[in-house]
C-alpha cells in the first residue's frame, strides 16, 4: 500500500551527526537518545533485553525466588570505594550503595529463601576501563545447602542454555576447570583467553646460572619469574614492531623485553638474532629452546622480575600479539577459574587483602589451620571465563561465626570494627545459618560479549564515560548551596 497523505506530527531540527555515520562517542553519549535510533545500538538493546528475559525464565522455571535488597545501605565491601548518599535526617551519616548484594543475599539464605536471584544494579567508585561501569548490572544468585560443584553445574546449564536461545551458540559441556596457579603459569592471567593459542613458559631453571642479572636475579627469587612465550612465525616481525611491544608491557610493569629471533636453527648461535644472546651461554640457549619447543622463524619474548608483574605484562603481551597477528580463533571458550589464594599480601599495608571478598570460605575448615597457612589458604571461590572476560564470580560463603570472625581479624578488621560494619552479618550468622554459596554474572559483559562489541557501554542504554560522568545529563554536577546546608555538608575542594 502507497501513503497517499503525509501529516507531520512534529518537526525534527538538524541533527548533530548523521545517524549512518561514525561519530565520536562523546557525541553518541551527549545526544544518547539520537544514537540509540541507529539501527545497531537499537538490536543491541533488543538482544539485552532477550538475554534478562532468558535467564529470568530460565530460574522462576527452578523455583527461584527474585528479591529485591536495599539501595540506599551499608558498605559491602567488593574491593572498590562506595558511592556515598548523606542523610538529612541524620546529620554526618551516611547511606552507601551496594558493590553487590553479597550481605543481604546471604541473609536471604539464613532467612530460609533457599534459592534466591536478582537483577541487581552495583555501583562500584573505581578505574573505569571498557568493561567496567561505576553502575552496572548483575545477575546475582544464592544457594542454601551446596557445595562448589552444585552451584557450577546449575550456572553452567544456565548459561549454555541462554547462549543457545540469545546467540544461537553451543557452548562445551562441561566447561574446562583450571587452577588459579595454572591459569597464572600458563597465560598470566586469571581470566585467561583461552581462543589464542600462544602459552607462557617458565624458564628460570635455565637461567639461574647466568651473569645476566636481569634474568639471573628473578630466577633465584622465590617471588620471582622468568617466563618466556613462543610465537611461531614471529620472524616475520620487522624490528620496528618488536621494538613498539616494549612500550606496551611497559605499561603493566615491564622493566623491558628481551627476545630472541630464531633465523636459522640448524645455525646454533650464528642462526638467532638477539639483544641477549650474548649474555646466555649454549646450556641457557638449550634448555630454554627445548622448553619452549623453538623452531626456525620463531621469535621467543622474554619476561623477568617480580612474579606478579611477570605474569601481567606477559599475558598482555600474549593478549596483544593474540590479537595484532590475528591468533585470535573464532570460538567461544569458557572455563572456570578455581582454587583462588585466599589471601593477598599487602606488603604496603603490612596485612592481607582477601582476592574475592572477606565473606568466602577458605577451603581449610579449621580456625587454628588457618591462621597458621593463611599465606597459602585456598578460598572456595570460583570464576566463570568467556574468551578473556570475566563474565561471573562467586564462591561457598562461611556459615560459621568463629571462621569469619577470623577471616576479618586476618584481613586487619579489628574485633570491634568488624562488629560496628559487619555486626548484624555476625549476629545473624549465630541463628542457625546452613552452609550456602552462590555466584554473580555480569550482565553488561554478557550482553557485550554477544553483541560482539569489546565495551560494555555499547549494550548500557545510558553508560558513563570512562570518567564517569554522564554526557548526555551533564551528572555529576554542583549543587545549590541550600540544599548542602540542608544535608549538613561543607565541601573542601582539592587545591589543583
Ligand atoms: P564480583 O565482584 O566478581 O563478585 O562481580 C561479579 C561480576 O560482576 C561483573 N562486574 C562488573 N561489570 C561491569 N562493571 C563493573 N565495574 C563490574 N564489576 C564486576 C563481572 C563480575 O564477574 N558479590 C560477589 C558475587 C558472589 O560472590 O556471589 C561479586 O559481586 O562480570
Ligand atoms: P638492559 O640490561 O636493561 O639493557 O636489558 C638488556 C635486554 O634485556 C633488553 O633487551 C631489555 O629489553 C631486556 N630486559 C630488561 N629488563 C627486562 C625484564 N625485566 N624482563 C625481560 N627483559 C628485560
Amino acid at each position: 500500500m502507497l501513503a497517499a497523505t503525509v501529516e507531520v506530527l512534529n518537526a525534527a531540527a538538524p541533527l548533530p551527526f548523521m545517524l549512518d555515520d561514525a561519530t565520536s562517542e562523546d557525541m553518541r553519549l551527549r545526544y544518547r537518545y539520537l544514537d540509540i535510533r541507529r539501527p545497531q545500538m537499537q538490536h543491541r538493546l533488543r538482544m539485552r533485553t532477550r538475554l534478562v528475559s532468558a535467564l529470568r525464565h530460565y530460574l522462576d522455571a527452578r523455583g527461584f525466588q527474585d528479591i529485591e535488597t536495599p539501595i540506599l545501605t551499608k558498605a559491602t565491601p567488593e574491593g572498590a570505594r562506595d558511592y556515598l548518599v548523606p542523610s538529612r535526617v541524620h546529620p554526618g551519616e551516611f547511606f552507601a550503595l551496594p558493590q553487590s548484594p553479597q550481605l543481604f543475599k546471604q541473609l536471604l539464605m539464613m532467612a530460609g529463601m533457599d534459592r534466591y536471584y536478582q537483577i541487581a544494579r552495583c555501583f562500584r567508585d573505581e578505574d573505569l576501563r571498557a568493561d567496567r561501569q561505576p553502575e552496572f548490572t548483575q545477575l546475582d544468585m544464592e544457594f542454601a545447602f551446596v557445595e562448589e560443584h552444585d552451584v557450577q553445574a546449575f550456572v553452567e546449564s544456565m548459561i549454555r542454555e541462554v547462549f543457545r536461545e540469545v546467540a544461537g551458540v553451543e557452548l562445551a559441556d562441561p566447561f574446562p576447570r583450571m587452577t588459579y596457579a595454572e591459569a597464572m603459569r600458563r597465560y598470566g592471567s586469571d581470566k585467561p583467553d583461552l581462543r589464542i593459542a600462544l602459552e607462557l613458559v617458565d624458564v628460570a631453571e635455565h637461567v639461574r646460572h647466568v651473569d645476566f642479572k636481569v634474568f639471573s636475579g628473578p630466577a633465584a627469587d622465590p617471588d620471582g619469574r622468568v617466563a618466556a612465550l613462543r610465537l611461531p612465525d614471529g620472524a616475520a616481525l620487522t624490528r620496528k614492531q618488536i621494538d613498539d611491544l616494549g612500550p606496551h608491557v611497559a605499561k603493566y610493569g615491564a622493566k623491558g623485553l628481551a627476545w630472541i629471533r630464531v633465523d636459522d636453527l640448524a645455525k646454533g648461535r650464528e642462526g638467532l638474532t638477539s639483544p641477549i644472546v650474548k649474555f646466555l651461554d649454549d646450556r641457557a640457549i638449550d634448555g630454554i629452546f627445548d622448553a619452549v619447543g623453538a623452531r626456525t622463524g620463531d621469535v621467543i619474548f622474554f619476561g623477568a622480575g617480580p612474579q606478579a608483574t611477570v605474569s601481567a605484562f606477559m599475558g598482555a603481551l600474549r593478549l596483544k600479539l593474540g590479537q595484532d597477528l590475528g591468533l585470535v580463533e573464532d570460538a567461544w571458550k569458557p572455563l572456570w577459574v578455581v582454587d583462588f589464594p585466599m589471601f593477598e599480601f599487602d606488603a604496603a599495608a603490612d596485612r592481607y587483602v582477601a582476592l574475592h571478598h572477606p565473606f568466602t570460605a577458605p577451603k581449610i575448615d579449621d580456625v587454628a589451620d588457618l591462621r597458621a597457612n593463611a599465606g597459602h589458604a585456598v578460598s572456595r571461590g570460583y570464576d566463570m571465563v568467556l574468551n578473556g572476560n570475566e563474565i561471573g564470580g562467586g564462591s561457598i560463603r562461611i556459615h560459621r561465626t568463629d571462621m569469619q570472625s577470623a577471616v576479618f581479624d586476618l584481613l586487619g578488621i579489628g574485633a570491634e570494627e568488624a562488629q560496628a560494619k559487619f555486626g548484624f552479618l555476625l549476629d545473624a550468622l549465630k541463628y542457625g545459618a546452613p552452609p550456602h554459596g552462590g555466584i554473580a554474572f555480569g550482565i553488561d559483559r554478557i550482553a557485550a560479549l554477544i553483541a560482539g562489541t569489546d565495551s560494555i557501554r555499547d549494550v548500557i542504554a545510558f553508560p558513563k564515560t570512562a570518567s564517569a560522568q554522564c554526557l548526555l545529563t551533564s551528572a555529576p554536577s554542583p549543587i545549590a548551596d541550600a540544599q548542602l546546608q540542608e544535608l549538613h555538608i561543607r565541601v573542601a575542594k582539592p587545591k589543583t
